[in-house]
């Protein structure tokens, strides 16, 4: 069934509970939702396409909404396949349609398509308008947010910012279109904190680029590609937004990662917590890097302030589940944490050492005293050691 997101725009989009990867890498156990919106005025316009994997639902859904009319244009906003794979058969079903794009989407769209709609392309520079009739689209460049071509359209009758990937989130829509009309707190935070980190984490300048240029807009409703969309409290996903792109952590918390082979680096992450606990921490979470996937641990620590990473030595470097999250809070830019150390090796221990490198190539990461060495497994005599680690921990997110 068709659903109105205003008086004159269709929701065009489809959820997909099936995938069971973004981009073949990222877990969606929740499923994601391709979001696409068609504008009647005047002249039709339909902001974006879809995935080839709700591709039929999405076609069926366009002609249900133009109702028999022509499409005027489709406004490709981002060119990233899980928008843009249905381009072709939107443009071949409306061969009068024209597209309107950024100039970077050019040659993404040539080579993506295999197609050639020069002829039929309008490029938008950063501040253009299309008149549809009442409604008159303002395009709103966002570089790298999260490709360099991708650019949103403002809408001003309606006060609508349709936003590419910002402000989109994993999490598959059950009907409900609005954040209001869900407990997003709840079932979509950690997915869109874990969207945000993994997808658009990299490009927190560019992100706070276009928080300036949303700030000058009058928008009543943010309509993004992926997950709900917002027409009430936007001020919450503003500040969200403007946290994760400055690296600055959500929470005052502590998030303790571990990798371990037989258990003795585990005991000794547990026994940390549980010092870190006693002197009135309550916000602690602990992930077995082998186990709980990268993405949602990169997602946690962009959460907290406070972080331990605890590992054994591995063929002379660290666990390899350690290492990959490292190269990841690197790539992603994560900065200005305090972070505890336990490193474990029974010879030759170098994990200490690299992790401590590895945190180095990053901005501002604080690491705390001591750190503690395993020699296999966590003695008596290490406690104090460990409990003076946990004191500098527990100090630094109560003064965060
Ligand atoms: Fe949802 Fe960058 O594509």
């Amino acid at each position: 069934m068709l659903q109105k997101i205003t008086s004159d725009v269709y929701y065009v989009g489809a959820s997909d509970r099936r995938l069971a990867q973004f981009e073949n890498l990222f877990p969606i156990p929740r499923g994601v939702s391709y979001n696409a919106y068609v504008l009647l005025d005047e002249k039709t316009a339909l902001i974006d396409t879809a995935d080839a994997g709700v591709g039929a639902q999405f076609l069926a859904q366009v002609e249900d909404a133009l109702g028999g009319r022509a499409l005027d244009y489709l406004v490709i906003q981002h060119m990233e396949p899980d928008h843009a794979a249905m381009i072709n058969d939107v443009l071949t079903r409306h061969p009068q349609a024209q597209v309107v794009l950024s100039p970077r989407a050019v040659p993404m769209l040539a080579a993506f398509t295999g197609c050639d709609y020069s002829a039929r392309s309008t490029v938008a520079k950063d501040g253009d308008t299309l008149c549809l009739g009442r409604h008159t689209l303002t395009f709103v460049h966002a570089p790298m947010v999260h490709w360099p071509e991708v650019m949103m359209t403002y809408d001003a009758a309606d006060r609508v910012l349709f936003s590419a990937d910002a402000f989109g989130t994993f999490g598959a829509l059950s009907g409900n279109l609005f954040a209001d009309e869900v407990d997003f707190m709840r079932e979509f935070l950690p997915d869109a904190r874990r969207y945000y980190a993994n997808i658009v984490g990299k490009y927190g300048t560019q992100v706070q680029a276009v928080l300036k240029k949303a700030a000058a807009l009058d928008i009543a409703m943010i309509a993004p590609l992926h997950g709900p969309i917002w027409r009430q409290d936007l001020a919450a996903l503003l500040r969200l937004y403007d946290l994760w792109s400055r690296w600055q952590p959500e929470e005052k918390a502590v998030v303790i990662a571990y990798a371990s082979m037989y258990g003795h680096t585990r005991q000794a992450a547990e026994t940390l917590a549980a010092l870190i606990a006693a002197r009135g921490v309550t916000n602690i979470r602990m992930y077995d890097v082998s186990v709980t996937d990268v993405s949602e641990v990169i997602a946690e620590i962009f959460r907290a302030g406070t972080i331990a990473l605890c590992s054994p030595t591995y063929n002379g470097d660290l666990y390899p589940a350690m290492r990959a999250l490292l190269d990841d809070m690197k790539a992603l830019g994560v900065r200005e944490r305090t972070v505890g150390l336990i490193e474990n090796g029974s010879w030759a221990s170098a994990a200490g050492r690299k992790m401590t490198e590895a945190l180095a190539e990053m901005k501002n990461m604080h690491v705390a005293e001591p750190m503690v060495t395993l020699r296999s497994r966590l003695t008596e005599a290490q406690l104090g050691e460990l409990d003076a680690l946990a004191a500098q921990l527990a100090e630094s997110v109560t003064q965060a």
